[in-house]
């Protein structure tokens, strides 16, 4: 089962089919949620953008997106603590309820960074939607109120997940193993 892409070895952890049910699911909460209106999905760039594709194809509803760019990692395999903002939400988010569309909530600290800025924006709900939970390393008291699939503490890469930019395009999840796996 494993795959190796160069120097890692890489160990398949979700199939695009398991993802693709995930996704419906999350749809359908989303949809029996929000029975009025869809919330703005805020997702949270790079590692986000095919989880949101995905989603936003799967929700049978007229959804708005945007989009914020935090990094938390440098280049290496664990997070280095600090949450910087490098693009902020063009749409007004004031009086708006709003999904922050993550693809992995791990230690916590960039969905807890994005939440605090959602709401000093004026959003007056803020909800987490995560493919992927990693409560094990969590840091901020963060609780994502959708979650695709809780993985396990180890580097996962691919589905738009990263590691040093490479993997994004995978069409399935995996685990990294042979450069680290974190501390
Ligand atoms: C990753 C991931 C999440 C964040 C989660 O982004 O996409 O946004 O880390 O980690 P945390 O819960 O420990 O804060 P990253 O900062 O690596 O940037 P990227 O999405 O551009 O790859």
């Amino acid at each position: 089962m494993g795959q190796n892409k160069g120097e890692q070895a890489l160990e398949l952890l979700i199939s695009r089919a398991e993802i693709a049910e995930a996704v419906t699911r999350l749809a359908r909460q989303l949809e029996s949620d929000y029975p009025q209106e869809m919330p703005l999905l805020v997702a949270v760039l790079k590692g986000s953008f095919v989880f949101l594709a995905d989603l936003v194809r799967e929700i049978q509803r007229p959804v708005e997106i945007d989009f914020l760019r935090l990094s938390s990692y440098g280049g290496g395999t664990s997070s280095s603590g600090s949450v910087r903002l490098r693009m902020g939400v063009t749409t007004p988010i004031r009086g708006r309820d709003v999904l922050l569309v993550e693809d992995i909530v791990d230690t916590g600290l960039t969905t807890f960074y994005a939440t605090r800025y959602l709401k000093r924006n004026g959003a007056s709900s803020v909800r987490v939607c995560t493919l992927l939970d990693k409560p094990a390393r969590r840091q901020a008291a963060i609780i994502p109120d959708y979650v695709g699939r809780t993985v396990p503490d180890r580097f996962i890469v691919g589905y738009g997940l990263d590691f040093d930019e490479r993997y994004r395009q995978l069409s399935d999840i995996y685990v990294m193993t042979g450069a680290g796996d974190g501390p």
